[in-house]
């Protein structure tokens, strides 16, 4: 029977470059902690996405030359694909270009609107052009310049909608203070002391400068503020507001959100804020982490110091990588990624200590007893210890569990591996072989141990899925004896349990070797980072690419002229192509070959007159001989529209 609902929440990740090892952290913390909370009995929700509007994902679409939506439907494919490289098993995954997401958007912003909180004013700050960002004065660069492209910034003014804050600053910090919503708490404090206490300013909802994001339902020039978009993610995923899914009763609110300290506040005071404004029950926790940092510095691409997860992973399996950035990560803290030390991690604990026990433990049950423990037991000294510190393990377990302290619900858990082992030194089994009257003694000592292991290896199930059921099948268990249920009790396997040898679960790496191979690539990272901060910024000094300064003289050059569309059909060698006959209107036609069949039916242009070059040297085509090009532009949704200028006569000249 259920034991109740659980919904826990990833941020959605912004899929500006490749996942990385940072990016791992909480995906995999929040699937070990609905992996347990299934294992408990609860009904899980795990949601996980990706954030993909704003003017960045537009940017960088237009650089490669594909639209927005082509341009993230690439890399959600790659973080879909590391997902399931970690063996991380979501329930939902959200995009915040799912249909549904962007109709439930809006509805949620005219419902503030309607509420009276949002109201439309104008945004003043510091405005790069190139990037078409504002920025606040903090967030500019030492030199006072744009932190993206370190152009200079000018003061400029746009309209834009804003929503009231200060309805709910007394419940906020209500809630950062006198409840556990926020853990760590100190952060808590520190938010209100900076934020709270001065004054909450009115955040501003909407942006006009850039398309790439969910249009303002009553004002299409404006679109929603990228944080609101994503933050309504975790409702919209249930269906709030939208026909998608209908979860919203059942889950929300949710249990669990858990970010890294960097997007803190926009969990703490935005989020609640426009749950209040909308009515909603707030979250019940919100699990602040740290940064995975490498030598002190936060992980970044621009730093070159990205550690690949599936490179990583092709060398020591996902398991030994969910369990070195759980186990080293304490919740508030940074925890900084070094190569020696995962190499040490997984060689001590995995590889020796639990890789070992089961290992030495399987082996002598094969060596004394066949592979077969027998009926006959003797309690001895040592037992009741390694016993009670076995049964006591899962209440343990699940506090730090409920705590989000994964990292000492691991340290708990290899406590009794290291007890385990311990009691193999203390119980000397390779002594009691040699004995034929201590056969008794013997196989209570490799029946505790298996016990031992069986119980050890049912909770770190949650956190390295694919390597449990390994050990498992050696010791003997099955579905039914290695659950929860069983997690806290003894003598659960059979008297007589079988145990069959496998292959090494956590084979060994060799230090050395490994580093200098790791560095290797490391170095290799920074270098090619290095060279593209030196081309980036080279760029930045010149006009931006493709667009050379041109004199009137080179304008002159090109002769423009408008021509009504004749006929129109698709080129049949292309898929991209469209053959036009246009009238030059001086009773001359003329064919042009153009690339936007993707974008216009035939009947949709016949009848329509344009703009051609008319110059163009003759091209062939798909076996079209092309003579000239029409105009068309390139829209910032990713469409291609061709210009069209109906009202002036076929022949004009334009210039
Ligand atoms: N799109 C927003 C989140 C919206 S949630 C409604 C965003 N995306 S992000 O991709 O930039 O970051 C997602 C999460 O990954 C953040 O919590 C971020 O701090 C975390 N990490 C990115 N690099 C990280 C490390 N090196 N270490 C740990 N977490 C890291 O912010």
């Amino acid at each position: 029977m259920s034991k109740g609902k659980f919904y826990i929440t990833t941020p959605i990740y912004y899929p500006s470059g490749n996942p990385h090892i940072g990016h791992c952290y909480t995906t995999v913390a929040c699937d070990s902690i609905a992996r347990y909370k299934r294992m408990q009995g609860y009904d899980v929700m795990f949601l996980t996405g990706t954030d993909e509007h704003g003017i960045k994902i537009e940017q960088k679409a237009k650089e490669m030359g594909i639209s927005p939506k082509e341009y993230v439907d690439n890399i959600v494919e790659i973080f879909k694909k590391l997902w399931k490289y970690m063996n991380v098993d979501y329930d939902r995954y959200i995009r915040t270009t799912d249909d549904y997401h962007v109709e439930a958007v809006q509805k949620i912003f005219k419902e503030l609107y309607d509420r009276g909180y949002i109201y439309k004013g104008e945004y003043s700050g510091n405005y790069c052009t190139p990037c078409e960002s504002f920025w606040t004065n903090s967030q500019l660069d030492e030199n006072k310049c744009c932190p993206e492209c370190h152009r200079p910034v000018k003061e400029a003014k746009e309209e834009a909608y804003f929503m009231k804050m200060a309805p709910f600053a007394d419940r906020l910090e209500k809630l950062l203070t006198e409840t556990d919503y926020l853990r760590p708490k100190t952060r808590a404090l520190e938010l209100v002391n900076n934020f709270i206490k001065p004054g909450l300013e009115d955040l501003c909802v909407s942006r006009n400068s850039f398309k790439w994001g969910i249009p303002v339902p009553f004002d299409q020039d404006h679109v929603v503020y990228v944080w609101v978009d994503a933050l309504s993610n975790y409702i919209t995923a249930l269906g709030y507001d939208n026909d998608a899914y209908n979860d919203f009763n059942k889950f929300w609110p949710a249990d669990v959100h858990m970010v890294a300290k960097d997007i803190m506040r926009f969990h703490a005071i935005t989020w609640p804020t426009i749950l209040m404004a909308l009515d909603l029950p707030l979250p019940k926790h919100l699990a602040v982490h740290g940064w995975i940092t490498f030598n002190g510095a936060k992980m970044s691409k621009s730093l070159g110091n990205v550690v690949d997860p599936f490179v990583l992973g092709e060398r020591y399996g996902a398991d030994a990588i969910r369990y070195h950035i759980l186990r080293e990560m304490a919740l508030g803290s940074d925890s900084s990624f070094s190569n020696e030390v995962m190499i040490n991690r997984i060689n001590t604990d995995l590889a020796n200590d639990l890789g070992n026990l089961v290992a030495r433990t399987v082996a002598m049950v094969e060596k004394y007893f066949g592979g077969v423990i027998p009926n006959e037991r003797e309690e001895g000294e040592f037992d009741s210890e390694l016993i009670s510190e076995a049964t006591n393990l899962r209440d343990k377990v699940d506090e730090y569990i409920d705590k989000t302290q994964l990292n000492i619900a691991l340290e708990e858990i290899f406590k009794v591996v290291s007890r385990a082992n311990k009691y193999i030194d203390e119980t000397k089994p390779w002594i009691l072989g040699k004995d034929e009257t201590k056969k008794a003694r013997l196989a209570s000592v490799l029946y505790n141990l298996l016990e031992t292991i069986r119980i050890c290896a049912t909770l770190l199930s949650a956190f390295m899925p694919t390597t449990m059921p390994k050990i498992f099948e050696q010791i003997g268990a099955d579905s039914e004896t290695a659950t929860y249920d069983n997690a806290a009790s003894f003598g659960v396997l059979p008297q007589n349990v079988k145990v069959v040898k496998g292959a090494v679960i956590f084979p060994r790496i060799d230090t050395e070797k490994e580093i200098e191979e790791l560095n290797a690539i490391i170095s290799e990272n920074e270098k090619k980072a290095k060279k593209a901060l030196e081309q980036a910024e080279a760029k930045a000094t010149q006009p931006p690419e493709g667009i050379a300064v041109i004199g009137i003289e080179d304008f002159a050059k090109i002769e423009l002229k408008t021509a009504k569309i004749l006929e129109c059909e698709p080129v049949k060698k292309s898929k991209k192509l469209l053959k036009l006959v246009l009238d030059n209107g001086d009773g001359s036609t003329r064919t042009v070959a153009s690339g936007i069949s993707e974008y216009y039916k035939p009947d949709e242009l016949i009848g329509h007159t344009v703009i051609v070059v008319s110059n163009l040297k003759p091209a062939k085509l798909c076996g079209v001989e092309s003579q000239g090009m029409i105009l068309a532009a390139d829209c910032p949704d990713g469409g291609v529209k061709v210009v069209f200028v109906d009202d002036i006569p076929a022949g004009s000249k334009v210039r």
